[in-house]
C-alpha cells in the first residue's frame, strides 16, 4: 500500500531588520528613575533598537527582514504566494500591513493579512501560515513578526520603557516531506485583557484630545501580575507539546522563547530540562520586540542549526495568549 508523504510546511530562510539606534539602560537612566543594575536583575535587558522618527515605521522594518529572508533563499517577489505580517504596532489600523509589505517587495501574485495577538504574534502566524502551505493553497508563504514599540510606549512610565524595542524577523515557508512544523498548541483568555493593553485608538475609545490627556494611546501593563500568568502558562505549555509528542529534553536541540523577561524564559527552559545552552536568548540586546522576538531568535542562532534539530518555540503576550509549537528544523546553518 503507497502512502503519500506528508506535506510540511518548513522554515526555508530567516531574515530580520534591526534599526541602528540603541537605547541602553544607561541611556534610561537619564530619563526615568531607574537604573541599569535594576534593569538587569529583572528582566536581563542592556540595551534596545529604536527606530526613530523619521517616517519609517513597522512596515519598514517587515519588508527589509522579508527581503532579507527571499533574498537568502533565492527566490523572487513574484514567488510569494501569501504575506501574514504578526503586529500590534500596524503602520495604520487599515490598510493591513501586510498590503503595505507586499507593495514595497513588489509581491504581485501575493494575499495577505495582519494577525493581531501581541507577544504571541508570530508563533499564531506560523500556524496559521503553515496551514496555507499543508493544505497546498499556497507553496510560498512569508511569515513576519515586527512591531515598533516605541511607538506606544510611554517613556515617562519606568515599569513598560525598559522592556520594549523594535525589530523585524521573518521567515519563508514552503513543503518540504520531513521537516517543519510538527505540532502547535495555542490558548487565548480574554479574562485578564485589562492586564496587558493599549486603550485607546480604537473603535471603544477613538482618540480624542481626552484619551490623549490620558495617555491611552500608550500600552499599559500591570507587570507583576503579568509575570505571575507568564511565568507558569509559557512552562506549562512547552511542557504540554513535548508530553503530546513523546519528547524528552534530549529531543529538543533549541528552545526558542519570546523575549519579555530573562527570568521567564530561564524558569521554562527549567521545567522542561534544558540547559541553558540549549535555549535562544537576545533579550539582553533588543529587549522585547513583541511579534519580532522568535524569529529574531532564529536568525542569530541560524548559523548553530542543523537539518533534523527539534525545536520549541513558546510565546506568552497580551490577551492573554500563548502558546508552544515544535517543529524540525529543515536546512544545514551557513547555508
Ligand atoms: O511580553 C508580554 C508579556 N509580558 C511579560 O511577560 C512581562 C511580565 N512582567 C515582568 O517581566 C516583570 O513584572 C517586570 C520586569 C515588568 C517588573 O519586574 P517585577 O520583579 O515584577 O517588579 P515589580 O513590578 O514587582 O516592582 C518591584 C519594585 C517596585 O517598587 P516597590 O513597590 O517594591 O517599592 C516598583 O515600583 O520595583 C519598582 N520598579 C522599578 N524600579 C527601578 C518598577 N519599575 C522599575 C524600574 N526601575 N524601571
Amino acid at each position: 500500500m503507497s502512502t503519500t508523504p506528508p506535506r510540511r510546511a518548513a522554515i526555508t530562510a530567516v531574515g530580520h531588520y534591526l534599526p541602528e539606534e540603541r537605547l541602553t539602560n544607561g541611556d534610561l537612566e537619564e530619563m526615568v528613575e531607574t537604573n541599569d543594575e535594576w534593569i538587569r536583575t529583572r528582566t536581563g535587558i542592556r540595551e534596545r533598537r529604536i527606530l526613530g522618527d523619521d517616517g519609517k515605521a513597522t512596515a519598514f522594518m517587515a519588508t527589509e527582514a522579508a527581503q532579507e529572508a527571499l533574498d537568502k533563499r533565492g527566490l523572487a517577489p513574484e514567488d510569494v504566494d501569501t504575506i501574514v505580517v504578526a503586529t500590534v504596532t500596524p503602520d495604520m489600523l487599515f490598510p493591513a500591513t501586510a498590503c503595505l509589505v507586499q507593495d514595497n517587495l513588489g509581491a504581485n501574485n501575493a494575499w495577505g493579512f495582519d494577525l493581531s495577538a501581541a507577544c504571541s504574534g508570530f508563533l499564531y502566524a506560523l500556524t496559521t501560515g503553515a496551514k496555507f502551505v499543508e493544505s497546498g493553497q499556497s507553496d510560498t508563504v512569508l511569515v513576519i513578526g515586527a512591531d515598533k514599540m516605541s511607538s506606544i510606549v510611554d517613556y515617562t512610565d519606568r515599569t513598560t520603557c525598559i522592556l520594549f524595542g523594535d525589530g523585524a524577523g521573518a521567515v519563508v515557508l514552503e513543503a518540504d516531506e520531513e521537516a517543519g512544523l510538527v505540532d502547535s498548541v495555542h490558548h487565548v483568555d480574554g479574562e485578564h485583557s485589562d492586564l496587558l493593553c493599549m486603550r485607546g485608538g480604537g473603535s471603544l475609545h477613538p482618540p480624542t484630545h481626552e484619551t490623549v490627556d490620558a495617555g491611552m494611546h500608550f500600552l499599559n501593563q500591570e507587570g507583576r501580575q503579568v509575570f505571575k500568568f507568564a511565568v507558569t502558562r509559557m512552562a506549562d505549555v512547552c511542557v504540554e507539546v513535548m508530553e503530546r509528542n513523546d519528547l524528552t529534553a534530549d529531543d529538543v536541540q533549541y528552545l526558542v522563547p519570546h523575549q519579555a523577561n530573562q527570568r521567564i524564559i530561564d524558569a521554562t527552559a527549567q521545567r522542561m530540562g534544558l540547559d541553558e545552552e540549549k535555549v535562544m536568548v537576545n533579550i539582553d540586546r533588543y529587549g522585547n520586540t513583541t511579534a519580532a522576538t522568535i524569529p529574531l531568535c532564529l536568525y542569530d542562532w541560524e548559523d548553530e542549526l542543523s537539518a533534523g534539530d527539534g525545536l520549541i518555540l513558546t510565546a506568552f503576550g497580551g490577551g492573554f495568549t500563548w502558546g508552544a509549537s515544535y517543529l524540525t528544523w529543515a536546512y544545514d546553518g551557513g547555508q
